[in-house]
């Protein structure tokens, strides 16, 4: 089985893409492939645009790995209560070449950010999106005040009680395909 793992940020330092990463290590038996999205960045896209420079091979780059892959986990970062511009683009640009750019593959869908809220938002709006567009959501998960709760250095969640339900719903995940 394959794992992609992303954080749906282009931060350097991704509290997302540190979360994705460690959820991908609790799956067992998988290979992972954590993908960074700055090694994903267009223009930004406008219709006018893509007249312009067509389907970037970038963007099919995106949409074979998802392909490839036989389990997603995506942790999405909130900018202003929604996604952000860098998952965005990437995300719009791939549509236009497949329009169900998660493929059905069964994903685990989370979020954090500093706050009381860890990224509820972004969640939200990912949920009611990719829906649309072959996310195959088997499960969320939402951790909040990262700082706090999340230790950088050995890459874990260091608040018991959330780490417990993030094992519990890997233990659980549903990793077989839609019939
Ligand atoms: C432009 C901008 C808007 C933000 N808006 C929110 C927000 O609405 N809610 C929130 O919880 N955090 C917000 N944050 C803080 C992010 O959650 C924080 O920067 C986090 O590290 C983003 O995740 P990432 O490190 O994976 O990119 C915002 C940050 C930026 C730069």
């Amino acid at each position: 089985m394959k794992l992609l793992a992303f954080g749906a940020s282009s931060s350097k330092h991704s509290i997302n893409k540190q979360l994705a990463t460690y959820a991908a290590s609790l799956f067992e038996n998988v290979e992972t492939e954590i993908i960074d999205l700055n090694d994903f960045e267009l223009p930004l896209f406008s219709v006018d645009r893509e007249k312009l420079i067509g389907q970037p091979p970038v963007a099919r780059t995106f949409l074979d790995k998802i392909e490839g892959a036989d389990i997603l986990v995506i942790s999405v970062a909130e900018h202003n209560a929604g996604l952000t511009s860098a998952f965005k683009n990437i995300y719009d640009w791939a549509s236009r070449q497949k329009k169900l750019v998660y493929d059905n593959k069964p994903l685990l869908l989370m979020s954090t950010s500093p706050g009381k809220h860890g990224g509820k938002n972004a969640l939200e709006a990912a949920k009611i999106s990719l829906a649309w567009y072959g996310g195959n959501i088997r499960a969320t998960f939402s951790l909040p005040g990262f700082e706090e709760n999340f230790d950088k250095t050995a890459g874990k969640i260091s608040n018991k009680e959330y780490d417990d339900a993030l094992k519990q719903i890997i233990a659980n995940f549903d990793y077989g395909q839609k019939a």
